[in-house]
């Protein structure tokens, strides 16, 4: 996935404290948020915003999406059936491990827009998936990326856990940079000064 000018990461960067399979970690459902209320109503102000329509793939996805209103197509993907099946917006679930097996299972331009919500910090190889999500949407299509500030720590890779706040923009800026398949990105920190979980976002349109 080397392209010459493209970001690199360093030995170990990621490397995680549980190196097992993640469908030993992920096997019982956490029908839980992981962010507050104000930071989920902000997910769903920014995908409102960016007016992601029509397919949409949630990346990573367990029991909620937080579209608001949601789509009226939305595949979900994530790593345990139980969650998935419980997310009302969902119109197709899919089970996956994306560490283990980076390419989607879809065809080519299959998507209008991709979201990922507080999760990205747990891939492995994540400039080969955000390089598939580039395959799997059509032109013009955005991947939206949102985190704050927490995650299980035993399955975030390392480098997502020695940086800061900011740093941690730099590297999804740094994944999507790399992967060769999107236009410049844009990152904001969504909700600056409000009490509660901090919201950032990076996005990008596919190429
Ligand atoms: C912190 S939860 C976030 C869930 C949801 N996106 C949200 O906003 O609440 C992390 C999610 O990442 C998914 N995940 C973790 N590792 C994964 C992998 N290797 N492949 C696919 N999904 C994965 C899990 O299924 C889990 O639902």
């Amino acid at each position: 996935m080397d392209r010459p000018g493209a970001p690199t990461f360093p030995p170990g960067f990621f490397d995680r404290f549980d190196e097992q399979p993640d469908d030993v970690f992920y096997a019982p459902p956490r029908l839980v948020t992981h962010l507050d209320d104000a930071a989920i109503a902000e997910v769903g102000r920014l995908y409102r915003e960016l007016e992601l329509d029509g397919e949409l793939l949630d990346l990573m996805s367990s029991w909620v999406s937080h579209f608001d209103p949601p789509p009226a197509r939305l595949v979900v993907l994530g790593m345990n059936g139980a969650e998935l099946d419980r997310n009302p917006a969902a119109t197709k679930r899919v089970v996956h491990d994306l560490n283990a097996d980076p390419r989607l299972p879809f065809p080519d331009d299959s998507f209008d827009a991709v979201t990922c919500c507080v999760s990205i910090d747990y891939l492995v190889r994540p400039v080969e998936v955000v390089a598939d999500v580039a395959r799997v949407l059509r032109p013009g299509g955005q991947l939206v990326v949102t985190f704050s500030n927490r995650c299980f720590p035993t399955k975030a890779v390392r480098g997502w856990l020695a940086t800061t706040e900011a740093g941690r923009v730099e590297i999804v800026a740094a994944y999507l940079d790399a992967s060769g398949g999107f236009g410049p990105t844009t990152a904001q920190l969504r909700n600056p000064g409000r009490p509660g979980d901090p919201l950032y976002a990076v996005w990008a349109t596919a190429r």
